[in-house]
């Protein structure tokens, strides 16, 4: 049997004509999943106050209603129109941000998660929430599976373990259908992150690269259309309710390593000179290699898409 067509077959069925809400929607993750979304579905909206979400994204998307909300808004949040399947992605994503800002990153990501399931509680909703990397901190297992514990070295890591517990007591105290899905570092076009970081460094000053820590932190980076295949499924599936899926390519690749392939890529091997500041900031984490085989097994998931070509295809897209 071939897979990918099952996999379309079941998630368009489960999916389609479902009435979904996605919270975070004109940001990186939530463009893709929306775009993908609108091919199963003609009720959709995005509830995104656009404090780092774009409207172009939105735009971009196609058939998607917009609601120009904060979730901490419980008034205009619960009143937005009633969902079936709801995606919290919305939240304060910046590490040093957080560790400089711990009460706005806890509003935001701790306090507005719980927003968020009193909207799913209301409207008897599914809901997934991204969570991440960060919950492990600095993990002594590597690769890290799901159950490893809570570690987190950063104030972001530790409100995205409250957005979770809040996941856990819903589920168990209300029978609330929630999906807890973590993510490693995701890339792909319109990202943030490292690689964009980098790109932008190499465009402002081709001469030099500097990194922020000693270049020898790592980072499991997974493609956005890897990513959008394992959330369609989530918020498809009954048996992935209560459950907590590792969503990461399952490698793992040194931040020199990373620069020194844009490098070669650019053909700028020979000209850029890498320096790094051998201090990183605060609650950074060194390495990030998570283990997916429960994903993999469960989901009939498998990332597929290479790093050396997705840089390529965002390097094209930035024209440089
Ligand atoms: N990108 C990654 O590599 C990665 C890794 C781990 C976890 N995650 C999680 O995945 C989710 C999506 O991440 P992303 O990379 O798309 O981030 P992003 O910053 O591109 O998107 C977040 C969106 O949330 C919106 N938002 C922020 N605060 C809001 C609020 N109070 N009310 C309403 N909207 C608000 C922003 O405007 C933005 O559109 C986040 O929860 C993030 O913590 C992302």
């Amino acid at each position: 049997m071939n897979r990918d067509i099952d996999f379309v077959v079941v998630v368009m069925g489960e999916l389609k004509g479902k009435k979904i809400l996605v919270t975070g929607g004109a940001g990186f993750i939530g463009f893709h999943l929306c775009r993908r979304l609108t091919d199963l579905t003609s009720n959709l909206t995005i509830y995104d106050d656009l404090s780092s979400g774009k409207m172009d994204n939105v735009k971009d998307v196609g058939k998607v209603k917009l609601v120009k909300g904060n979730i901490l808004d419980q008034k205009k949040l619960l009143s937005t129109e009633k969902a079936d399947l709801i995606y919290h992605l919305a939240a304060q994503v910046v590490v040093p941000y957080s560790m400089e800002n711990p009460l706005i990153d806890f509003e935001t990501n701790a306090k507005g998660t719980l927003q968020v399931l009193e909207k799913a509680r209301k409207d008897d909703a599914k809901l997934v929430f991204a969570s991440s990397a960060a919950v492990y901190g600095n993990p002594t297992q590597l690769p890290t599976k799901e159950d490893y514990g809570f570690h987190p070295v950063s104030c972001y890591g530790l409100s995205k373990v409250v957005g979770e517990e809040y996941c856990g007591m819903y589920r168990d105290q209300y029978g609330l259908d929630v999906t807890v899905v973590r993510f490693a570092n995701v890339y792909g076009l319109r990202c943030h992150g490292v690689i964009h970081d980098f790109l932008d460094k190499i465009a402002k000053n081709p001469n030099k690269l500097e990194i922020i820590g000693t270049g020898l932190q790592s980072r499991d980076l997974v493609h956005i259309s890897d990513v959008v295949d394992a959330l369609l499924t989530v918020g498809s599936e009954e048996f992935t309710n209560g459950e907590t899926y590792n969503i990461g390519f399952g490698t793992t690749t040194k931040i020199i390593d990373l620069a020194n392939l844009i490098l070669q890529i650019l053909n700028l091997q020979n000209k850029t000179v890498i320096t790094t500041t051998g201090v990183s900031w605060q609650g950074d984490i060194n390495t990030i290699w998570f283990d997916i085989s429960k994903t993999r097994k469960e989901l009939h998931w498998n990332p597929k898409v290479s790093l050396e070509d997705s840089i390529k295809e965002v390097i094209a897209d930035r024209k440089l």
